[in-house]
């Protein structure tokens, strides 16, 4: 975990501050002018950029879909890392997405195949060998373009300042990349709404949430870059589960979102009864993607969160500080070290601390349908 000390570059961190300030009044109101849409009232007629890097994945496919079902999303790219499964499925895999949903407009790049540091792990285990539950869906006729996610993702934000909102849902290696080849890009981003982390316990560890736990190099680079973030983490996606009633209701949608959303999703339950697990799948990742459309859903705390990217058995965890100063463990007597001043609590974070399941699916629901 890296801390700031009291008074120690500052600078950098006040000139942050003023930008995102000035950024998150344009984020909150008028960016891109989109096209007006049936239904939504006169006011709400923006539409917000976005990039969703991606690592697909059960619930990354309902992400995707999710979004690009959503008039008030104008989804600048789709991004792939490595995670559930390896970068050769995950590519492909959000290329079906693209096809499925009829959104073949949407530039899909290739990214990280692991991660900064580590050797990739992946959770087969939850999303089936090929990542969507097991459903074989044709191989994708459509073509990633030829540029590596991290660059494509940094000329993006380049060629739109202050206007493009980044939504990750995989191990954040790719923006990580992305930041560390421009670093002054982080002052141009009006804000990355992610799923990752947890503030009450892991899903890998007991520490660790998959995505942070996958690349926590990334994760801290990512919350240490002064970019305003929302956490929607474990301590909310957790209660999102699509039951056997939320299932049906979505089988019975006719479209073909719908149905391919609910093959998968019933494909990966049968495999977890199959193991003798009882539980129905997380939508993880879609949560992230519905507090960009209905601020309703979600209840967000204000919390300073950084990343442990140290320990056998705490790598990968989100530590939030809800209030006072911000420390670091005392040196150990043999390193010789001072010990380390605290920096004053500041928030960089927004958590998810509360959701309205019935929302969040009503909306989910009807989108996809
Ligand atoms: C996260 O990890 C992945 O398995 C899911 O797609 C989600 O992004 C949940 O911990
Ligand atoms: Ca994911």
């Amino acid at each position: 975990m890296k801390v700031q000390p009291k008074g120690g570059n500052m600078d950098r961190r006040q000139f942050v501050a003023s930008c995102s300030a000035a950024m998150m009044a344009s984020w909150l109101g008028s960016r891109a002018e989109g096209e007006a849409w049936a239904g939504m009232p006169k006011k709400d007629k923006t539409i917000r950029r976005v990039i969703i890097d991606t690592d697909p994945g059960v619930d990354d496919a309902f992400a995707l879909m999710l979004a690009m079902r959503s008039p008030e999303l104008k989804i600048e790219a789709i991004t792939a890392v490595a995670g559930n499964v390896p970068l050769e499925l995950t590519l492909p895999n959000a290329l079906r997405m693209v096809e499925i949903c009829e959104r073949t407009d949407i530039p899909v790049a290739g990214g990280a195949s692991e991660p900064l540091l580590r050797k990739l792990v992946t959770a087969a285990y939850a999303h089936g060998k090929n990542g969507l539950g097991g459903v074989e869906f044709p191989a994708p006729k459509t073509k990633p373009v030829p540029e590596h996610a991290a660059e494509l993702i940094a000329r993006l934000i380049r060629q739109y300042p202050g206007e493009i909102t980044l939504v990750p849902i995989g191990p954040l290696t790719n923006i990580a990349l992305a930041l560390r080849s421009d670093p002054g890009m982080a002052t141009i981003v009006p804000g990355i709404v992610l799923m990752g982390g947890s503030l009450s316990g892991g899903n890998v560890t007991p520490a660790a949430e998959f995505n942070f736990y996958v690349d926590p190099e990334a994760a801290a680079i990512v919350f240490d870059s002064g970019i305003p973030i929302t956490m929607v983490g474990l301590d909310v996606t957790h209660k999102v589960e699509l039951t056997d009633e939320r299932l049906v209701r979505l089988e019975a949608n006719k479209t073909q979102v719908s149905q391919a959303a609910a093959r998968i999703a019933r494909s990966i339950t049968e495999t977890y009864r199959r193991a003798g697990h009882p539980g129905w799948p997380i939508l993880n990742d879609p949560l992230a993607v519905s507090a960009l459309l209905d601020p309703a859903i979600l209840k967000l705390t204000d919390y300073h969160v950084e990343i442990e990217t140290t320990g056998a058995l705490t790598a990968g965890e989100s530590v939030g500080y809800r209030h006072g100063d911000v420390r670091t463990a005392a040196p150990l007597q043999s390193s010789g070290g001072a010990v380390p001043e605290s920096a004053a609590f500041h928030s960089n974070c927004k958590v998810g601390t509360g959701v309205d399941v019935q929302r969040f699916f009503e909306l989910l629901i009807q989108r996809l349908g």
